[in-house]
């Protein structure tokens, strides 16, 4: 049987299934695969962080989807038609209106980037004390409602964060939980929910248009506004019509239109929704588009660019238009389920079913003999990048914080994100991965510990430096070379 999931997939004559590429490569970037003893120094240079590294050290970068997706022959022509202008572009015109046809919102005021969004939305929504219930935090999110003051609680189902799954909608938010901080804080304190759609942080995983109609009724009864994290709603839209019968039959737009519609405020990182860069917010309220429309051309540019290159503007439209069709936002989760039933094979532990976004490995599990304080996730990302080229995100406590007292605030879950950008690599790329990573598994006992020695105080995941406990790194590289002899 073939499976609908990882359309498009075709059958080989062998009896073997592959998600077939539906686009062609007219522009390539060369790529750097240099032995492993100078990626051994690159890591040792970068503190550990696959953040710190060059592009000239790394093969695949599966780093992040953010900025990184192959745009189409259609969003590079548009930047060519561009028009400049500082106030009333009519390149803006043409995005506002596709975001009214896409996303069937009424009011848009564009970004520099997702975070930018958060900036604003943050400090005009949130108050010190306020609390904000949400199905998963982002980074970025989470830094900028603390930072007003804010306090974020989770209230992700039990299924959430199980590592094994095939539950269709991990990212959907438990409703008595949400009832019950409602009830313990008051409506009064309860700035906003916000629904993340295609959660980053627990995999990629997309929540149902069910459960956003429950969050929807809760909002409701108690005068509360809903904020949808769009950045990655194509994946989750697609996921729906996948997964959720009602939808089945539905076009991309009838389901955008549906979750956006049961939402108050929207906002989003063009940087993978629209596989472009810039951002943007948007509502059918009058009343929100005011309160937020003051503080974009003092923290962004002027109304009609928000921070954003016009070229980027022109491409974003496109891009949106694009998001509707299936055979593009279906193309990283189809690569993705590919890599994730492949590594499940080999015995790696991998977070399932798919999500959208990337492959994420359980780095708990993968490395249960690295105390969590040593940053399993973290020493996976850096080993996997030694031996293989491959970088990909540490999502893990590396990338949480510090408590009052210094102490980590250990992650619910340590894993290795690798991120699989849209339409940019192919199927021979990706299982380079997968069997490096199976051969990392194999070899997983020679993997040892980190810690900082540079620690940034806020997001310190980005600019922090660590170093090994043990000389392990070194005794990795020996066994690589051992096993593969002169092979990169
Ligand atoms: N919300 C979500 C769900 C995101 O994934 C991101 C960024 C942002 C907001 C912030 O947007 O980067 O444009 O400022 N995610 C990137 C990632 C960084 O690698 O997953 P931004």
């Amino acid at each position: 049987m073939i499976d609908p999931q990882a359309s498009p997939t075709v059958k080989f004559f062998s009896g073997e299934q592959i998600p077939l590429e539906l686009h062609k490569v007219r522009i390539v970037q060369k790529l750097n695969l240099i032995p492993i003893e100078e990626r051994l120094k690159a890591i040792v240079e970068g503190g550990f962080n696959t953040f710190l590294l060059t592009t000239k050290t790394v093969f695949l970068d599966m780093l992040t989807d953010s900025g990184t997706n192959a745009m189409s022959d259609n969003q590079v022509a548009s930047m060519l038609r561009a028009d400049d202008a500082y106030a009333g572009s009519q390149s803006y015109m043409r995005l506002e209106e596709v975001i009214q046809d896409v996303f069937n919102s009424k009011y848009y005021l564009p970004v520099h980037q997702g975070r930018a969004a958060e900036n604003i939305i943050s400090k005009v929504f949130i108050k010190p004390g306020d609390v904000v219930p949400m199905n998963y935090h982002f980074t970025t999110t989470k830094a900028h409602i603390e930072l007003n003051g804010g306090t974020i609680f989770e209230i992700y189902t039990d299924e959430a964060l199980k590592v094994k799954s095939s539950h269709p909608f991990k990212g959907n938010m438990d409703i008595k939980k949400l009832k019950d901080i409602i009830a313990k804080y008051g409506a009064g304190k309860v700035a906003y929910i916000r629904l993340e759609a295609s959660t980053n942080l627990i995999g990629g995983q997309p929540f149902s248009i069910a459960n956003m109609r429950e969050v929807r009724k809760v909002a409701d009864e108690h005068g509360i506004m809903i904020v949808l994290d769009a950045s990655l709603i194509g994946e989750n839209a697609y996921f729906v019509k996948q997964r959720e019968d009602e939808f089945k039959r539905k076009s991309i737009k009838e389901i955008l239109h549906t979750m956006l519609g049961l939402a108050d405020l929207t906002y989003f990182s063009s940087r993978k929704v629209s596989s472009t860069r810039g951002g943007g917010m948007c509502t059918n309220s009058e009343k929100i588009y005011k309160q937020l429309k003051d503080l974009v051309p003092l923290f962004e540019g002027f109304y009609t660019y928000g921070g954003m290159s016009i070229r980027e503007v022109e491409a974003m439209a496109i891009g949106l238009v694009e998001t509707l069709d299936e055979t593009i936002i279906s193309q990283s989760p189809a690569f993705i389920k590919y890599m994730v039933d492949e590594l499940d094979k080999r015995g790696v532990p991998v977070v399932t079913p798919a999500g959208g976004l990337g492959v994420h490995i359980d780095a708990g599990q993968f490395l249960s003999h690295v105390p969590q304080k040593e940053y399993p996730a973290g020493c996976l990302a850096a080993a996997f990048f030694l031996i293989s080229g491959v970088r990909g995100m540490e999502r893990g406590t590396i990338s949480s914080v510090r408590d009052a007292n210094g102490n980590d605030v250990l992650a619910d879950i340590e894993l290795l994100r690798l991120a699989m950008p849209r339409r940019v690599f192919t199927l021979s790329q990706v299982k380079y991965a997968i069997d490096r990573l199976h051969w990392l598994y194999q070899n997983r006992n020679l993997v040892g510990g980190l810690k900082f020695y540079e620690e940034p105080p806020v997001l310190r995941f980005f600019g922090g430096k660590l170093e090994p406990t043990t000389p392990w790194p070194e005794k990795l590289v020996a066994k690589f070379r051992a096993d593969f002899g002169d092979s990169l």
